[in-house]
Order: structure tokens, then sequence, then C-alpha cells
């Protein structure tokens, strides 16, 4: 890898393609906060690097998910490619393009890449048995075939493996096996797939794998798969399929994994389209331009087997380098629903800075493939101790002098350039750290300059001295060389907590802050207000944070279990007799005051009169109505719910509406019925 400071390199970086039906959450935002790191990092350095991504919007799950919603696959992929950029947004992350794997562009590359494969002869084709849906005319992955385990004879069990003994089988095997669609007893029918014959590639990537494009715990891992041999990988799926239709190949399409990747040349294209960069410099055989991939461990297989051999195949370059990184863990353990640590990004940044985040990851961060654990005391300690403790603290103690003193003018000289030079040069230590991955040791190197300069200040005590006469350049002599070093601390820390360093730029009157501007020093300038930087983290935010992701859980439990679209596509629940019936108590009642909750954007805390007695009860009705709309209106309710405690207060039952993707409609009795009354 190039580490010379001076030359310019040429640099595109990918993060992997988030499937286009789920929230982006906390193990997701590890990577592409760790990418985007990176990426700010080799832009302060002054090379040219471009950071692609896109949404990967192929696959059955896509197509069954939309179908479930009752909308088009098209509406599904543009909604969460919305949600998943503002997610992004919120956390810095800072794309030069954000694409999708269901465009022109990888389509083109796909049939691109495949004909030229074929065309080689490292395409197979040949009947294979799999299990089918008859009812929904679908075949069946393994994972949406259920049955009873034959080991331990646990019912409802996955078709690969049985989460009760760990047994893995074939969904053959399973006892009375059911679709998980639609609960149809499947069928083995035949059809014909598709292969990439991944045995042609095997000297070739035993050369690859063994030329430092992988950290070596991946090599090992990489060599051990080698070692049991290779199979060909079967690229088709049978119609009907969310993605794109094989060249000669009618009601065949290509298998999510294989456009997935080619993604990322889809959405350099796009961006090389927009910008008149050249394409090919970055990805001819022979291209010198640099081409990074950050993954979790997880999709190793695809990204340093299949995907060099596949570019390998069609003529292309393959990557600079597969960066892996291992797996987010909350508190020591798995990321929870239940426990509320499964936290959504949006959850997060709806309740802490994002950039406390950002700086935990960096300070946890190496260059190897272990689990990074989030643990929220640490978290809070860390951020409050380092970033706000430490660095913020500098500035704020200095500037209040600088401008009492000085006009906001900065003294005319250093008069410590030994320890300003001292600052300078720890840069080349830290920005070999930042271009190895190893982020813990960057910040830590970092923070040594924060206690070096914070020592130094509370050693020279300037507000002693700034109550005795005639001392007053001798205070702006120290603040000023207090607020170099945190100009110096800026420009180290800016590719981890961009949004901090913008307005630091700004107090410090500067154009930027990018590697090299660390070299002048700011000698008689004039700096702007200080204004605080970053506030202290509040463990109450952290706590209300978990509620809010348990909240979060209860919610995607309602919606699953809300039957969404026609009816054919949704059968009715299961059968119930009249005494489960008689047991919801359902009641007219008024909506006595219809109120907006604080924290909440779904919700609307309402007060019902059911004709006597007054309930609370929160509904996930706020998209649909204004408060004051409700206000004197009748409803029903069902009033013997258990009572639920929320985060904003406890909901004493729940009032009825019919809603799906086109709108939230609350029940309303004809005129005449009256709150208390039973509906029967
Ligand atoms: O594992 C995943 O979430 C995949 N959607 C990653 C795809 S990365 C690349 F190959 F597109
Ligand atoms: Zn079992």
């Amino acid at each position: 890898m190039p580490t010379t400071a001076n030359a310019k390199r040429k640099i595109l970086v990918t993060s992997a393609l988030p499937y286009a039906n789920g929230a982006i959450h906390l193990g997701h935002l590890l990577e592409y906060i760790q990418t985007d790191i990176w990426v700010r990092f080799q832009k302060s350095r002054g090379h040219q690097c471009h950071y692609v991504c896109a949404d990967d919007a192929h696959g059955t799950a896509i197509m069954l998910r939309a179908e479930q919603e009752g909308i088009t696959s098209q509406a599904l992929i543009d909604r969460v490619s919305e949600e998943h950029q503002a997610d992004f947004a919120r956390f810095g992350v800072a794309f030069d393009n954000y694409h999708s794997t269901h465009s022109e562009e990888n389509r083109h590359f796909s049939e691109l890449i495949y004909t030229r494969l074929r065309d080689r002869g490292h395409i197979a084709t040949r009947d294979i048995e799999q299990m089918y849906d008859p009812v929904k005319g679908l075949f069946l992955a393994d994972r949406f075939i259920k049955g009873t385990c034959p080991k331990c004879r646990t019912p409802d069990q996955y078709g690969d493996n049985c989460e009760a003994c760990g047994a893995t089988y074939t969904p053959a095997e399973l006892i009375d096996p059911v679709s998980a669609i639609s609960g149809a007893t499947p069928e083995v029918r035949s059809s014909t797939h598709y292969f990439f014959k991944l045995p042609d590639f095997a000297a070739f990537l035993q050369g690859w794998i063994n030329d430092d494009h992988v950290q070596p715990q991946i090599r090992n891992k990489l060599m051990e798969w080698f070692e049991s041999g290779f199979n060909e990988w079967d690229i088709s799926r049978d119609a009907p399929y969310f993605g794109f239709e094989i060249p000669d190949a009618p009601g065949k399409y290509f298998y999510v994994w294989l456009d997935a990747p080619i993604g990322y040349l889809a959405s350099f294209k796009n961006l090389c389209e927009r910008e008149g960069l050249d394409f090919d410099a970055y990805w001819r055989e022979d291209a010198d331009a640099e081409v990074y991939h950050f993954i979790g461990k997880d999709i190793v297989y695809f990204h340093a087997l299949f995907w060099p051999a596949m570019l390998h195949g069609a003529g292309m370059r393959t990557p600079t380098a597969v960066n892996c990184h291992g797996f987010v863990t909350v508190n020591g353990a798995k990321m929870s629903k239940s426990r509320g640590t499964f936290i959504k990004a949006a959850t997060y940044a709806e309740h802490l800075n994002p950039e406390y985040l950002r700086y935990y990851f960096a300070a946890k961060l190496t260059a190897g493939v272990d689990d990074l654990d989030l643990n929220l005391d640490d978290f809070a300690y860390r951020v409050n101790a380092d970033l706000v403790g430490k660095v913020v603290n500098i500035a704020s103690r200095c500037a209040g002098f600088v401008k009492k003193l000085g006009g906001g003018r900065l003294s005319a000289t250093c008069t410590q350039p030994q320890l300003l030079q001292r600052a300078i040069d720890a840069g080349d230590e830290i920005a070999g750290h930042y271009d190895d991955r190893e982020f813990g040791r960057a910040m830590r190197l970092i923070m040594e300059i924060a206690d070096e300069a914070n020592t130094y200040i509370a050693e020279a005590e300037p507000w002693v001295l700034a109550k005795q006469e005639g001392r007053e350049q001798e205070v702006l002599d120290i603040c000023s060389v207090g607020i170099n070093l945190f100009r110096q601390l800026m420009v180290y820390l800016a590719p981890v907590v961009p949004a901090m360093a913008e307005d630091a730029r700004a107090f410090l009157n500067l154009d930027g802050l990018d590697w090299e501007s660390r070299h002048t020093l700011l000698e008689d300038h004039a700096i702007n207000k200080f204004k605080p930087l970053m506030t202290r983290i509040e463990r109450d935010r952290i706590d209300q944070m978990i509620e809010a992701s348990k909240e979060d859980l209860a919610v995607e439990k309602q919606l699953k279990e809300t039957p969404k679209g026609p009816l054919a596509d949704n059968p009715i629940a299961d059968e119930i007799g009249f005494d489960d019936f008689a047991k919801v108590d359902l009641r007219i009642v008024r909506i006595a005051k219809a109120e907006y909750v604080e924290g909440a954007d779904k919700l609307l805390k309402l007060t019902l009169d059911l004709g006597g007695e007054t309930r609370t009860v929160f509904s996930g009705i706020r998209s649909a109505y204004a408060p004051e709309a409700l206000e004197g209106h009748l409803t029903v309710m069902v009033a013997n719910l258990a009572p639920r405690k929320m985060r904003f207060g406890v909901s004493e039952g729940m009032v009825l509406a019919a809603g799906d993707d086109n709108g939230i409609y609350l029940l309303e009795p004809h005129s005449g019925a009256e709150p208390g009354q039973r509906v029967t």
C-alpha cells in the first residue's frame, strides 16, 4: 500500500451495500463510520478519494416484504433508500455517491461481467432439485421452509438448522415441512440453474489471498475453505424474482449476491458520469488507482473469493484490499431486541449526538476483525473524559481570555514553539495509524497531546495571572498556545468528529482543517466567539434510548401482526371461538383531549371519556391526525387491554383504527352512540 504523504493517490472506497428492506442499526454503523473516517482522513491528506455505496435492492426477501406491505418492490426500495440516506447523513457518513443495485448501470455491468464469463467458458448449467411452494408458485430457499427437527423433534425449525439442538440438515430431512410463506406443503421440483465455475480460479485465488489483499486472520480462514475445495456457485434464481433477467435465459434471474458487489461498479459509474471521472482508470485490468472494500467478516466469502474471481474472469482489476471488521456487541452481549440493545440509527440519533458514537468506535477500532463492545458506561465515560473533558476544555478555558485581553486576536508569536512542534510532529505517526486503520492508536496519541496541552495550561494558571496587574500579555500568550494546540487536535480529530470540527473551524476562523494546514501556526490571528462545541453525555439519555429501542420492537411486532393489502394476499387470522371474542371489552369513547407527545414522532396522547371514567391511551396515529381534529369525536377502544408502560407514561388500552400504507383511519360509530356503550 503506498504510504507517501506527498504523492497524490487515486482511491475508490466502498462499504457493504445494506439490504433495502430494513433499518440501519448500530451494527451497520460500525462499518460506515469506520469507512467514513478512513475516507475523510484520505481526503484531509489531499488524496483524490471517492466513497460510494448503494442499496442492495434485489432478492426474494425484498420481493416478499413489499408484497406483505401491499406495495411494489420499487416503492419499497425507493422508501428504504430515502430512510437509509437520512440515517447516514445524521451520522456524518458522507458518501460521494449513493445508488441502487436496481439501476441501469448495474444491469449493464451485471450483463457485461456475466457474458464475458460465459463467453470465456466459466458458466455451467445443470438441473437441480429444490423445494417448491405450489401455492405461491415459488422455489423456496432453506430459510423459507419450516418443520420439525429430524434429530430432536422440536417443531417450527428452519430448513437448514435447528435452533433447539443445533443440528444441521437439508430441508428434505425436515419432518412435516411447510412453506414459511404460505403454509403449504412444499414439493420437490427440478429446474435448470446457472453456475459460476469458481474452481477455474483456484490457482488465481490462492495467489491473490496470499498477496496482502486481506488481513492475516481472514487469509487463514480463506485458506481453510480453500483446502476443503470449492464448489461451483449457483448464480441463478427462477422467476418470480426481483432482480435482473439473465441474458438469453428467459425466466432466470441473477441471484442477488451476483449483482450486489457489481453495485460498487454501478454506483461509481454513476458518480463518474456526474463528475466527469474516468471509470476505466479505476477498473481496467492494469489500473493504478487503489480500490478498497470495507465489509463485515460474515461476507468475506463473497468479497474475497467470488468477487475477485468474477472480476479477474471478466478481465477487470481486483480490489487492492478487502478490509474486514468484527461485529458490534452491546454491554458484552449480542445486540438484543428485548433488552433494548438492538438500537436503530434513527433511535440513537433522537437521543444522543452521533459524534459520541463516532468517537467511541474510533477509540476502540483496530485493523483486526475482533468484535467491538459498546459498553454503555464506558461509552459515556470515554466521551465525557476525552472529547469534553480534555479537548473542548482547552478551547473553553482559553477563548475568554483571548477575547478579553487580545480583543479576539491571538498573540503575535507563539511562546512555546517546542510544545507546538511536538504536536505538529505527532501528526506523522497519527497519520500512519489512520492509514493502517488503527484508529484506537491514533485516538490514544491525540489524547496524549490533549493531556500535554491541559497540563501546560494547568501549570501556567492563566486564571491566577489574570488577577495580577501587568501580566495580561503573559495570559494572552498562554491562551494563544492553548488555542494553537486545540487547532492541532481538531485537525487530527476532524475525520472522526466532522460536525464538531466544522464548528471548531468556524470558531478558529480558518478556511479548513486539512492535515497539512497544521504546519502554519496561528499568530496574530483573529478568532471568533466561542460556543460550546460538545456537551457531556447524560446517563438518562442513554436509558431513554434503550427504552425507545424496546418500544421500536413493540411497534414492529404490531406492524407484523397487522395484515395489510388485499385480503387475498393476507388471509384472515386463525379462527377463534365466541368465548375468546367475548373476552375483548370494546367500548365507545369520546376523545376528550388529544396532544402531541414530545420526543415521539408517531404517537398522540389521547384522553378518553368512557362515560364517566377517563383513560389515557398512547396511539400511533400522529401521521394521520392533528390533535385538534380529533377532540370531541367518538371512537372505539379495547377497554380491558392490560396497561402498558411506555417511555411517556402508561397506556391504558387501545383505540381501533384501520391502516396500511395508504393511511390510518380511526373507527367512528354512527351518530347516536354514547360513550361507555359496549360494542358487541
Ligand atoms: O450482507 C449484506 O447486508 C449485503 N446486503 C451486503 C452486500 S455487499 C456487496 F456485495 F454488495
Ligand atoms: Zn433439533
